[in-house]
């Protein structure tokens, strides 16, 4: 997914080197709201850090179609979602999404994460989404269950958190049909 018009105020597009001081600047005014719950907030200390993450994300798209869009709401960039990672050999996409905090409770990622949905079934094909969220992130859970996600597992100890590990619910939805 290179670019997707959800509704004239809600865009995702594919992030290229000239979003790097945007996407920056988005995590460094929100760091440390981010990184309650996501790893590499730490580790995205300068642009360079930005223009590298980017630059990252855009190799593995050409490797293995895994993209990484910006979500810009009115023009401005508040988020992020993409592929993870695609498993082409069983065919499961490895999805993952955030917002700043000034953009939740609007629907934005409700929205956003179907458009990924539909499109990992529709143009990836994959017969499996799969998604792993920390047991204490209420929040997030919501999304998987709202979106008709079977929550399958647990495990325990998935992710360290920069002094503490965390365990994470894993959620599957299969494709229709
Ligand atoms: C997880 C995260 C994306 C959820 O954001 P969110 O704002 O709750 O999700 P949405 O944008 O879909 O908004 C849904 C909320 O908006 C409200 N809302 C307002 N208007 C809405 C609309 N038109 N349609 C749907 N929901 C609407 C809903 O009531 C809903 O809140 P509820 O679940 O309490 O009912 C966000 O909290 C986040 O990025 N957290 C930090 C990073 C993170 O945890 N990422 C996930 C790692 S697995």
């Amino acid at each position: 997914m290179l670019r997707h018009l959800i509704n004239p105020g809600l865009e995702l597009r594919q992030l290229q080197p000239a979003d790097a001081a945007s996407l920056f600047a988005l995590v460094d005014a929100h760091r440390v709201k981010l990184r309650e719950w996501l790893p590499w907030v730490d580790a995205m200390v300068k642009l360079a850090d930005a223009k590298k993450y980017i630059a990252d994300t855009l190799k593995d798209f050409a490797a293995t179609r895994a993209y990484v869009c910006g979500i810009w709401s009115n023009g401005r960039l508040v988020g992020v979602i993409g592929q993870n990672r695609l498993d082409w050999a069983h065919r499961i996409a490895f999805p993952f999404y955030w917002l700043v905090p000034d953009s939740e409770g609007r629907g934005i990622m409700t929205l956003c994460f179907r458009a990924v949905i539909d499109d990992s079934f529709t143009q990836l094909r994959v017969k499996q989404i799969v998604i792993a969220v920390a047991t204490g992130n209420v929040r997030a859970q919501r999304l998987p269950a709202k979106l008709g996600f079977k929550q399958v597992s647990t495990l325990k100890k998935a992710e360290w958190l920069y002094d503490h590990h965390v365990d994470h619910f894993i959620y599957s939805l299969a494709a229709p049909g």
